[in-house]
């Protein structure tokens, strides 16, 4: 786990670095593609879903599931890119949210409060804590700035399998969920954040997801082990 999931937490940093206006999320896919069969690693959304990319890449109004292709990333695009892969067996799962400069001002406090959401969600994550109380940071953390958080998208288990037990770690406190957290758990905590939207809907081409408005939403993800105290993320580079 560990292994695979430093892959990909690498391949998520170089092509959130490589991301330039003009570029088409296609190209973007195809550093990902060629970072994981570096590592000797194989697009975990291939080999589970047969996915139509290595990676997904979702700009701007698509808030996850993007499937790379034709567009052309502009200015002040916002670019989700999800990484998760394959390795001996062990799946591993990290995303983030990239915004292209100029960045407006709204973009990155929506950001912003994504990114300490997975923290805050991460930091209670503890052996004997509510599994519940993922969903309660992220909500706490959403609401303390005006935000909302997507009810149909939740964090998972993860392991030898992309999508493991424990199943639906949700992004919103939900108090008929009595689950405990044990040590030994891999999960993927991916909090979105949303500026207006509640639910995302699925459209033509049977992947891309989106909210009903277009309201922007911020996302970021760890896979993460959990210990007695502080957990053990993962998806770092290094
Ligand atoms: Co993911
Ligand atoms: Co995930």
């Amino acid at each position: 786990m560990e292994e695979i999931c430093r892959i990909v937490a690498i391949v998520l940093q170089r092509m959130g670095q490589a991301i330039e206006p003009g570029m088409t999320t296609r190209e973007l896919d195809e550093i990902g593609r060629a970072l994981l069969a570096g590592y000797g690693a194989r697009s975990a959304p291939i080999a589970c879903y047969k996915f139509p990319g290595h990676t997904c890449i979702s700009v701007n109004e698509e808030v996850a599931h993007g499937v790379p292709g034709p567009r052309v990333i502009g200015k002040g695009d916002t670019v989700n890119i999800d990484v998760s892969a394959v390795k001996d067996g062990f799946f591993g799962d990290t995303a983030a949210t990239f915004a292209v400069p100029p960045v407006k001002l709204s973009t990155k406090k929506l950001m912003d409060c994504a990114g300490r959401a997975l923290h805050k969600a991460c930091a209670v994550a503890q052996s004997g804590y509510p599994l519940n109380g993922i969903g309660l940071a992220v909500e706490k953390e959403a609401h303390k700035h005006g935000y909302k958080t997507i009810r149909n998208l939740c964090g998972h288990g993860v392991g030898k399998t992309l999508h493991d037990e424990p199943e639906s770690i949700s992004n919103y406190y939900d108090k008929r969920d009595k689950r405990l957290l044990q040590r030994g758990m891999v999960l993927a905590i991916e909090p979105f954040i949303s500026e207006k939207e509640q639910f995302v809907d699925e459209t033509a081409d049977g992947w891309t997801l989106k909210t009903p408005n277009d309201s922007a939403v911020a996302q970021f993800e760890h896979t993460l082990v959990v210990m007695d105290g502080r957990p053990l993320i993962l998806t770092l580079p290094d």
